[in-house]
C-alpha cells in the first residue's frame, strides 16, 4: 500500500509516523513546504519519496499523487482543505482523507461557523456580529456599546482562520478606561482589516463576539460523514510563557488523560460537547450538500453562560494535539483511514490507552513574533538521550537541508512527547529531554516548564470548578444560554432574540 502525506509541522510527523505502525506495511510519501527530517527519514525508511512542493496547489498535489500512484491521500493541515486540495484529488479519483473546501467551511470562516450554530440551533453558541470594514465594526461598537452590554467585552477576530493571528479579547468595564478601550477596539479593527486584505476568499473581514471566560480543551474526532468518533480531550497552552503569560502561539504544549476526559473535565460534558461537534458537523454536511470524510476538531471552552462552549472549529487534528491522541491510540491508524474513506467508521472499533500524555514544544528566541530571528539556527538533538528518558521527539518547523544540515525555520522546532499514568508525571519526563535540544550557533530556546505541572493543572481545575458552578445553576433554572441586557429607561431586552432577528432578516 502506498500512502501519501501533506504537510511539514509536529502534526504531520505524528501522522506519518502513525501510519508507519500500521499492519498494512505502507510506503509512505510526503509533500512538505519545508522538509521536516522526520518525516523525511519515515518516507526513505518505508521505501517512500518525499518532495518539496507548495501543498495548497492543487493540481500540484494530484499530480505527485498520480505519479506515486498512492492508493490515499491524507491531509495535515488546514490551508490545503481551504484551497480544495481535497476536492481535485477526488475529481481525479485519488481518495482523500481531508474535508473539502465546502465543509472546511466550518474553520475557514470563524462567521461562518457561528452563523450555522445559530441557524440550526446547536449548542455552545456565543453572540455575534461580523463586518466588512473597520468603519462599520467601530461605529457599531461606539453607538451601541451602551445599550447592546455583550459589546462591551468582546473579542475581535479576524472573520476567517488566519493562522493564529489577530484575536484580541477586550474587556470595558471600567467606566474611567472606557475610551482608551473604544480606541483600542478601533485600532486593532483597522489592523483586521488591512490584515484580512491578504485574503480574497471570504467577505466577511471582521468578527466580534462576544467574551467568554473558562478553561480550553480540543476535542477531535474521526468522521466518515455519517458517524463522528470522538478521541481523548487534549488541552494546549496557547501562551508563550509560564502560567499563561506573553504572546499567544500557535501551542506550547499540550496533556491529554489519562482516559477520555481530563482533571477539569466531566465525562458529561465531554459527551456534552460531542454532540456539539457532531451536530456542527451535521449542520455543515446539511448546508452544502457534501461528506464530511477525515478528522474534525472542537475547540472549546467551558463558560458559565452555556457550558461547553465552541470557540472555534478545525478541519483536522490540532497541532499539538494530534501528538497527545495519536499515541495513546491503539487501532491501526490505517484502518481508521480505509474506514473513513469507506464509510465504514461505526463498524470499526476504536481504541486508545488509558493512559496521561503530556508534549512540550521547544521554539527559538524569536518566535512567535519575530520569526525571521528564530530561523536559521543550526539545530543539535542527542535523540538517544531522549529515548533513554523514555520520552518521544518530533521535529516540527525544522528545514533539513542538502548534505543533511537541519535548520531552525522560525516557528516551533521540536515537541516531545511523554506518556504516564499522571499527567505530572509525563511533565517532568518531557523536562528532563530538554537540555538535549540545542542551537548549534548558541541561539536561545525556550519551553514551557508549567505545562503538566500540580501548579498549573490546580489551576485549571479551580478555573473550571467555578464555572461549573455557575452554568450548572444556570441549567437549574433554565437560564442556560439565556443573556439579558438593561437598558435604561427602557428595561430589559434579549439581545439572544435581537441576534436571531437579524440573522432570519439575512436569511430572507
Ligand atoms: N469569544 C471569546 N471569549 C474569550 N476568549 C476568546 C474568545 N474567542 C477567542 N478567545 C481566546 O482567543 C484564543 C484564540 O481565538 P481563536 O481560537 O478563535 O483564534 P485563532 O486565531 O484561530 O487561534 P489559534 O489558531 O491559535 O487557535 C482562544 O483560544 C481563546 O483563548
Ligand atoms: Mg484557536
Amino acid at each position: 500500500m502506498k500512502i501519501m502525506g501533506l504537510g511539514n509541522a509536529s502534526r504531520e510527523h505524528a501522522i506519518a509516523e502513525a501510519l508507519e505502525r500500521s499492519e498494512h506495511h505502507p510506503r509512505i510519501f510526503w509533500l512538505g513546504d519545508i522538509g521536516n527530517p522526520g518525516i523525511f527519514e519515515i518516507c526513505k525508511r518505508t521505501g517512500g519519496d518525499f518532495a518539496l512542493s507548495k501543498t495548497t496547489d492543487s493540481e500540484k498535489v494530484s499530480e505527485y499523487a498520480k505519479r506515486w500512484h498512492v492508493d490515499f491521500v491524507i491531509i495535515g493541515p488546514e490551508e490545503p482543505n481551504f484551497h480544495a486540495v481535497p476536492d481535485e484529488l477526488e475529481r481525479r479519483g485519488i481518495p482523500c482523507v481531508g474535508a473539502s473546501r465546502d465543509v472546511a467551511m466550518i474553520e475557514m470562516s470563524k462567521a461562518e461557523m457561528r452563523r450555522l450554530q445559530w441557524e440550526y440551533g446547536i449548542r455552545g453558541k456565543l453572540l455575534f456580529k461580523t463586518f466588512r470594514s473597520a468603519q462599520e465594526a467601530y461605529s457599531v461598537l461606539e453607538r451601541y456599546s451602551d445599550t447592546l452590554t455583550w459589546l462591551q467585552n468582546v473579542a475581535l477576530k479576524p472573520a476567517r482562520q488566519a493562522g493564529g493571528k489577530g484575536v484580541k479579547v477586550v474587556e470595558d468595564q471600567q467606566l474611567y478606561l472606557h475610551d482608551e478601550k473604544q480606541r483600542f477596539k478601533s485600532k486593532h479593527a483597522d489592523w483586521l482589516e488591512g490584515y484580512m486584505k491578504s485574503y480574497s476568499d471570504i467577505d466577511d473581514k471582521i468578527l466580534v463576539e462576544e467574551k467568554v471566560w473558562g478553561p480550553e480543551y480540543t476535542l477531535q474526532c474521526f468522521t466518515d460523514g455519517r458517524c463522528i468518533k470522538g478521541m481523548p480531550l487534549v488541552q494546549d497552552n496557547k501562551h508563550a510563557h509560564e502560567f499563561d503569560i506573553g504572546t499567544e502561539t500557535g501551542g506550547m504544549g499540550s496533556i491529554s488523560g489519562p482516559g477520555f476526559t481530563l482533571p477539569f473535565i466531566t465525562k458529561e460534558e465531554y459527551e456534552e460537547s460531542l454532540k456539539i461537534v457532531d451536530f456542527l458537523v451535521r449542520a455543515i454536511q446539511d448546508k452544502v450538500g457534501k461528506s464530511y470524510h477525515g478528522m474534525v476538531a472542537g475547540q472549546m471552552m467551558l463558560t458559565e453562560i452555556e457550558g461547553p462552549t465552541i470557540i472555534e472549529m478545525y478541519s483536522r487534528l490540532g497541532d499539538p494535539e494530534a501528538l497527545n491522541v495519536l499515541n495513546t491510540l491503539k487501532t491501526d491508524f490505517v484502518d481508521i483511514c480505509l474506514a473513513i474513506l469507506d464509510g465504514n467508521l461505526s463498524k470499526l472499533n476504536i481504541e486508545f490507552d488509558e493512559k496521561a500524555t503530556v508534549v512540550k514544544a521547544i521554539a527559538p528566541k524569536g518566535y512567535p513574533d519575530n520569526r525571521e530571528m528564530a530561523k536559521d539556527h543550526p539545530v543539535f538533538v542527542d535523540r538517544q538521550a531522549i529515548k533513554r528518558e523514555g520520552c518521544k521527539f518530533y521535529w516540527g518547523s525544522a528545514d533539513i537541508r542538502e548534505g543533511g544540515e537541519i535548520k531552525s525555520a522560525g516557528s516551533r522546532l521540536v515537541e516531545i512527547l511523554a506518556i504516564s499514568d499522571e499527567i505530572e508525571k509525563a511533565s517532568k519526563m518531557v523536562d528532563r529531554c530538554i537540555p538535549h535540544v540545542k542551537l548549534l550557533d548558541s541561539w536561545g530556546l525556550f519551553y514551557r516548564s508549567d505545562i503538566g505541572s500540580p501548579e498549573l493543572l490546580s489551576k485549571r481545575m479551580d478555573v473550571a470548578d467555578r464555572v461549573r458552578m455557575l452554568y450548572q445553576y444556570r441549567r437549574d433554572k433554565d437560564m442556560l444560554g439565556k443573556r439579558v441586557d438593561w437598558l435604561p429607561k427602557v428595561g430589559k431586552m434579549d439581545p439572544v432574540a435581537l441576534l436571531r432577528d437579524e440573522l432570519s432578516k439575512r436569511g430572507e
